[in-house]
Protein backbone atom coordinates (compact mmCIF):
# COMPACT_ATOMS: atom_id res chain seq x y z
CA UNK A 1 0.00 0.00 0.00
CA UNK A 2 1.55 3.47 -0.66
CA UNK A 3 2.31 5.49 2.14
CA UNK A 4 -0.05 8.06 1.63
CA UNK A 5 -2.84 7.37 3.78
CA UNK A 6 -3.48 10.86 5.51
CA UNK A 7 -3.28 9.79 9.26
CA UNK A 8 -4.81 12.93 9.98
CA UNK A 9 -7.48 12.56 8.34
CA UNK A 10 -6.56 15.57 5.57
CA UNK A 11 -8.60 14.46 2.01
CA UNK A 12 -6.27 13.87 -0.72
CA UNK A 13 -5.73 16.60 -3.28
CA UNK A 14 -5.24 16.70 -7.13
CA UNK A 15 -1.28 18.59 -5.87
CA UNK A 16 -0.80 15.30 -3.42
CA UNK A 17 -1.55 12.60 -6.25
CA UNK A 18 0.81 14.58 -8.53
CA UNK A 19 3.56 14.91 -5.80
CA UNK A 20 3.06 10.85 -5.67
CA UNK A 21 3.78 10.69 -9.34
CA UNK A 22 6.37 12.43 -9.40
CA UNK A 23 8.01 10.60 -6.37
CA UNK A 24 6.91 7.39 -7.59
CA UNK A 25 4.56 6.31 -4.91
CA UNK A 26 1.94 4.33 -6.21
CA UNK A 27 -1.52 5.36 -6.35
CA UNK A 28 -4.07 2.77 -5.00
CA UNK A 29 -7.68 3.51 -6.15
CA UNK A 30 -10.54 1.27 -5.71
CA UNK A 31 -14.26 1.67 -6.46
CA UNK A 32 -17.04 1.79 -3.86
CA UNK A 33 -20.52 1.97 -4.52
CA UNK A 34 -22.14 2.62 -0.33
CA UNK A 35 -21.36 3.77 3.03
CA UNK A 36 -20.18 0.27 4.35
CA UNK A 37 -17.62 -0.11 1.36
CA UNK A 38 -16.41 3.42 1.81
CA UNK A 39 -15.73 2.91 5.35
CA UNK A 40 -13.82 -0.18 4.54
CA UNK A 41 -11.62 1.43 1.77
CA UNK A 42 -11.21 4.35 4.08
CA UNK A 43 -10.01 1.94 6.97
CA UNK A 44 -7.87 0.16 4.58
CA UNK A 45 -6.17 4.06 3.34
CA UNK A 46 -7.48 4.03 0.15
CA UNK A 47 -5.82 7.24 -1.95
CA UNK A 48 -8.87 7.87 -4.83
CA UNK A 49 -12.25 5.95 -4.53
CA UNK A 50 -14.77 5.64 -7.50
CA UNK A 51 -18.00 5.61 -7.58
CA UNK A 52 -17.67 3.86 -11.10
CA UNK A 53 -21.02 3.61 -13.24
CA UNK A 54 -19.71 -0.42 -13.22
CA UNK A 55 -22.06 0.07 -10.24
CA UNK A 56 -24.97 -0.79 -12.97
CA UNK A 57 -23.38 -4.55 -13.41
CA UNK A 58 -21.99 -4.63 -10.45
CA UNK A 59 -24.74 -3.52 -7.81
CA UNK A 60 -27.88 -2.78 -9.80
CA UNK A 61 -27.91 -6.09 -11.81
CA UNK A 62 -28.09 -4.29 -15.02
CA UNK A 63 -26.67 -6.09 -17.82
CA UNK A 64 -23.83 -3.31 -18.74
CA UNK A 65 -23.31 0.20 -17.27
CA UNK A 66 -25.38 1.96 -20.41
CA UNK A 67 -28.92 2.27 -18.53
CA UNK A 68 -27.57 3.16 -15.02
CA UNK A 69 -28.66 6.88 -14.77
CA UNK A 70 -27.51 10.37 -12.95
CA UNK A 71 -29.55 10.01 -10.32
CA UNK A 72 -29.23 6.28 -9.37
CA UNK A 73 -25.28 7.42 -9.45
CA UNK A 74 -25.80 10.48 -7.13
CA UNK A 75 -27.79 8.15 -4.64
CA UNK A 76 -24.54 5.81 -4.13
CA UNK A 77 -21.78 8.12 -4.58
CA UNK A 78 -23.55 10.58 -1.65
CA UNK A 79 -23.90 7.33 0.79
CA UNK A 80 -20.21 6.94 -0.48
CA UNK A 81 -19.39 10.37 0.55
CA UNK A 82 -21.06 10.01 3.87
CA UNK A 83 -18.19 7.08 4.46
CA UNK A 84 -14.82 8.99 3.30
CA UNK A 85 -12.81 10.76 5.12
CA UNK A 86 -9.20 11.26 3.34
CA UNK A 87 -9.56 9.44 0.09
CA UNK A 88 -10.54 11.79 -2.84
CA UNK A 89 -13.84 10.83 -4.21
CA UNK A 90 -14.54 10.97 -7.75
CA UNK A 91 -17.78 10.29 -9.47
CA UNK A 92 -18.20 8.44 -12.86
CA UNK A 93 -20.47 10.17 -15.14
CA UNK A 94 -22.86 7.71 -16.77
CA UNK A 95 -23.61 7.46 -20.44
CA UNK A 96 -25.55 9.66 -22.28
CA UNK A 97 -25.15 12.40 -19.54
CA UNK A 98 -22.20 14.18 -20.98
CA UNK A 99 -21.91 13.69 -24.46
CA UNK A 100 -24.34 15.85 -25.98
CA UNK A 101 -23.16 19.35 -25.00
CA UNK A 102 -20.79 21.42 -23.12
CA UNK A 103 -23.48 22.26 -21.27
CA UNK A 104 -24.84 19.20 -20.87
CA UNK A 105 -21.71 17.97 -19.07
CA UNK A 106 -21.06 20.89 -16.93
CA UNK A 107 -24.47 20.45 -15.48
CA UNK A 108 -23.91 17.04 -14.87
CA UNK A 109 -20.81 17.49 -13.19
CA UNK A 110 -22.01 20.09 -11.40
CA UNK A 111 -24.41 17.90 -9.86
CA UNK A 112 -22.02 15.02 -8.40
CA UNK A 113 -20.01 18.16 -6.96
CA UNK A 114 -23.20 19.66 -5.17
CA UNK A 115 -25.37 17.10 -4.48
CA UNK A 116 -22.99 13.97 -3.54
CA UNK A 117 -20.13 15.56 -2.34
CA UNK A 118 -18.01 14.47 -4.88
CA UNK A 119 -14.14 15.90 -5.56
CA UNK A 120 -13.82 15.16 -9.17
CA UNK A 121 -15.42 13.89 -12.16
CA UNK A 122 -14.74 11.20 -14.38
CA UNK A 123 -15.66 10.99 -18.49
CA UNK A 124 -15.09 8.00 -20.64
CA UNK A 125 -13.18 8.30 -24.37
CA UNK A 126 -10.61 10.59 -25.81
CA UNK A 127 -12.01 12.53 -29.10
CA UNK A 128 -15.38 14.10 -28.02
CA UNK A 129 -14.47 13.60 -24.58
CA UNK A 130 -12.05 15.35 -24.27
CA UNK A 131 -13.58 18.50 -25.11
CA UNK A 132 -16.48 17.81 -22.69
CA UNK A 133 -13.72 17.35 -20.05
CA UNK A 134 -12.11 20.68 -20.88
CA UNK A 135 -15.26 22.23 -20.30
CA UNK A 136 -16.16 20.42 -17.29
CA UNK A 137 -12.42 21.48 -16.06
CA UNK A 138 -13.08 25.17 -16.90
CA UNK A 139 -16.21 25.10 -14.85
CA UNK A 140 -14.17 24.36 -11.80
CA UNK A 141 -14.90 20.71 -11.82
CA UNK A 142 -11.71 18.42 -11.38
CA UNK A 143 -12.06 15.69 -13.96
CA UNK A 144 -10.44 11.72 -14.46
CA UNK A 145 -10.65 10.68 -18.39
CA UNK A 146 -10.41 7.12 -19.21
CA UNK A 147 -8.75 5.99 -22.45
CA UNK A 148 -8.50 1.85 -23.68
CA UNK A 149 -11.67 -0.08 -23.27
CA UNK A 150 -14.46 2.51 -22.59
CA UNK A 151 -17.44 0.06 -21.31
CA UNK A 152 -19.80 2.84 -21.84
CA UNK A 153 -19.18 2.01 -25.98
CA UNK A 154 -17.95 -1.58 -25.35
CA UNK A 155 -20.50 -2.11 -28.69
CA UNK A 156 -18.73 -0.12 -30.61
CA UNK A 157 -14.93 -0.86 -29.88
CA UNK A 158 -16.35 -4.78 -31.04
CA UNK A 159 -16.76 -5.59 -27.16
CA UNK A 160 -15.11 -6.35 -23.96
CA UNK A 161 -11.76 -6.91 -25.10
CA UNK A 162 -8.04 -5.58 -24.67
CA UNK A 163 -7.95 -2.39 -26.87
CA UNK A 164 -4.80 -1.10 -28.79
CA UNK A 165 -3.51 -4.35 -29.84
CA UNK A 166 -2.63 -3.25 -33.22
CA UNK A 167 -0.32 -0.34 -33.76
CA UNK A 168 -2.92 2.03 -35.29
CA UNK A 169 -5.43 1.25 -32.34
CA UNK A 170 -2.47 1.76 -30.02
CA UNK A 171 -1.98 5.14 -31.68
CA UNK A 172 -5.53 6.11 -31.35
CA UNK A 173 -5.46 5.23 -27.41
CA UNK A 174 -2.13 7.29 -27.36
CA UNK A 175 -4.46 10.21 -29.43
CA UNK A 176 -6.81 10.00 -26.84
CA UNK A 177 -4.84 10.29 -23.69
CA UNK A 178 -2.85 13.18 -25.27
CA UNK A 179 -6.22 15.18 -25.91
CA UNK A 180 -7.70 13.91 -22.28
CA UNK A 181 -4.22 15.42 -20.77
CA UNK A 182 -4.10 18.71 -23.49
CA UNK A 183 -7.56 19.16 -22.36
CA UNK A 184 -7.17 19.29 -18.37
CA UNK A 185 -7.75 16.22 -17.14
CA UNK A 186 -5.94 16.04 -13.70
CA UNK A 187 -5.32 12.17 -14.44
CA UNK A 188 -6.38 9.19 -16.75
CA UNK A 189 -7.56 5.59 -16.40
CA UNK A 190 -6.16 2.90 -19.02
CA UNK A 191 -7.83 0.48 -18.59
CA UNK A 192 -7.40 -3.28 -21.05
CA UNK A 193 -4.31 -2.47 -23.03
CA UNK A 194 -1.37 -4.39 -23.48
CA UNK A 195 1.54 -3.61 -20.70
CA UNK A 196 3.87 -2.61 -24.02
CA UNK A 197 1.37 -0.26 -25.31
CA UNK A 198 1.22 1.42 -21.87
CA UNK A 199 5.06 1.33 -21.43
CA UNK A 200 4.90 3.26 -24.81
CA UNK A 201 2.37 5.78 -23.77
CA UNK A 202 3.32 6.73 -19.99
CA UNK A 203 6.62 8.33 -21.92
CA UNK A 204 3.94 11.12 -23.36
CA UNK A 205 2.13 11.58 -19.97
CA UNK A 206 2.55 14.36 -17.50
CA UNK A 207 -0.09 13.48 -15.01
CA UNK A 208 -1.10 10.50 -13.43
CA UNK A 209 -2.58 7.33 -14.85
CA UNK A 210 -4.34 4.49 -13.06
CA UNK A 211 -4.49 1.51 -14.58
CA UNK A 212 -6.75 -1.25 -15.02
CA UNK A 213 -5.37 -4.30 -16.81
CA UNK A 214 -2.83 -1.63 -18.46
CA UNK A 215 0.04 -3.32 -16.72
CA UNK A 216 2.65 -2.57 -13.83
CA UNK A 217 4.21 0.91 -15.08
CA UNK A 218 1.35 3.01 -14.49
CA UNK A 219 1.22 5.66 -11.61
CA UNK A 220 -1.31 3.88 -9.96
CA UNK A 221 -4.33 0.94 -10.49
CA UNK A 222 -7.78 0.87 -9.52
CA UNK A 223 -9.65 -2.03 -9.63
CA UNK A 224 -13.47 -2.58 -8.81
CA UNK A 225 -14.34 -3.75 -4.86
CA UNK A 226 -16.18 -6.87 -5.68
CA UNK A 227 -13.84 -8.46 -7.99
CA UNK A 228 -10.74 -7.76 -5.56
CA UNK A 229 -12.65 -9.56 -2.67
CA UNK A 230 -14.21 -12.10 -4.57
CA UNK A 231 -17.84 -10.78 -3.97
CA UNK A 232 -19.16 -11.69 -7.80
CA UNK A 233 -17.98 -15.83 -7.98
CA UNK A 234 -18.83 -15.57 -11.69
CA UNK A 235 -16.61 -12.58 -12.78
CA UNK A 236 -12.84 -13.36 -12.81
CA UNK A 237 -11.11 -11.44 -15.71
CA UNK A 238 -7.28 -11.65 -16.31
CA UNK A 239 -7.00 -8.23 -14.83
CA UNK A 240 -8.30 -9.08 -11.39
CA UNK A 241 -6.39 -10.39 -8.77
CA UNK A 242 -8.21 -12.03 -5.82
CA UNK A 243 -7.28 -10.68 -2.19
CA UNK A 244 -10.35 -12.30 -0.48
CA UNK A 245 -13.05 -15.19 -1.23
CA UNK A 246 -16.23 -13.40 0.18
CA UNK A 247 -18.61 -14.60 -1.91
CA UNK A 248 -18.02 -17.91 -0.26
CA UNK A 249 -17.31 -16.81 2.99
CA UNK A 250 -20.77 -14.61 3.24
CA UNK A 251 -23.13 -17.83 1.33
CA UNK A 252 -21.59 -19.97 4.38
CA UNK A 253 -22.31 -17.38 7.18
CA UNK A 254 -25.68 -16.39 5.73
CA UNK A 255 -26.18 -20.87 5.11
CA UNK A 256 -25.45 -21.27 8.91
CA UNK A 257 -27.73 -18.77 9.82
CA UNK A 258 -30.67 -20.04 8.08
CA UNK A 259 -29.64 -23.85 9.63
CA UNK A 260 -29.75 -22.15 13.26
CA UNK A 261 -33.12 -20.79 12.65
CA UNK A 262 -34.29 -24.00 11.29
CA UNK A 263 -33.22 -25.96 13.90
CA UNK A 264 -34.02 -23.43 16.75
CA UNK A 265 -30.29 -22.63 17.80
CA UNK A 266 -30.60 -19.32 17.16
CA UNK A 267 -31.19 -17.18 19.10
CA UNK A 268 -29.74 -18.40 22.35
CA UNK A 269 -30.33 -16.93 25.63
CA UNK A 270 -27.05 -14.45 24.59
CA UNK A 271 -29.39 -12.66 21.69
CA UNK A 272 -32.17 -12.37 23.99
CA UNK A 273 -33.73 -9.46 26.72
CA UNK A 274 -34.55 -10.19 30.27
CA UNK A 275 -36.72 -9.24 32.59
CA UNK A 276 -36.72 -9.46 36.38
CA UNK A 277 -38.19 -12.59 37.66
CA UNK A 278 -40.86 -10.27 39.95
CA UNK A 279 -42.06 -8.54 37.10
CA UNK A 280 -42.98 -11.65 35.36
CA UNK A 281 -44.17 -12.90 38.40
CA UNK A 282 -46.91 -8.93 38.35
CA UNK A 283 -47.96 -9.25 34.91
CA UNK A 284 -48.61 -13.22 35.41
CA UNK A 285 -50.80 -12.39 38.49
CA UNK A 286 -52.29 -9.37 36.41
CA UNK A 287 -53.04 -11.92 33.22
CA UNK A 288 -54.96 -13.54 35.80
CA UNK A 289 -56.86 -11.46 37.41
CA UNK A 290 -57.60 -9.87 33.70
CA UNK A 291 -59.05 -13.68 32.69
CA UNK A 292 -61.37 -13.44 36.04
CA UNK A 293 -62.81 -10.41 34.80
CA UNK A 294 -62.94 -11.97 30.84
O1 LIG B 1 -16.79 2.12 -13.59
C1 LIG B 1 -15.70 1.64 -13.21
O2 LIG B 1 -15.62 0.81 -12.30
C2 LIG B 1 -14.49 2.11 -13.86
C3 LIG B 1 -13.19 1.51 -13.43
C4 LIG B 1 -13.02 0.20 -14.06
C5 LIG B 1 -12.05 2.42 -13.71
O3 LIG B 1 -14.56 2.93 -14.72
Amino acid sequence: MSSTPQPDGRRVTLTKLAEMRALGEPIVMVTAYDHPSAKIVEAAGIDVVLVGDSAANVVLGYADTVPVTVDELLMLSAAVRRGLRSPMLVGDLPFGSYEASDAQAIATAHRFVKEAGCDAVKLEGGGTSAARARAIARAGVPVMGHVGLTPQTATSLGGYRAQGRTAEKARHVLDGALALQAAGCFSIVFEAIPSEVTDLIMEHMEIPVIGIGAGPSTDGQVLVFHDLLGLNEAFKPKFVKRYAELHREMVRGVSEYAAEVRTRRFPGPEHSYGIAPEEIERLQGMLISDAVRW
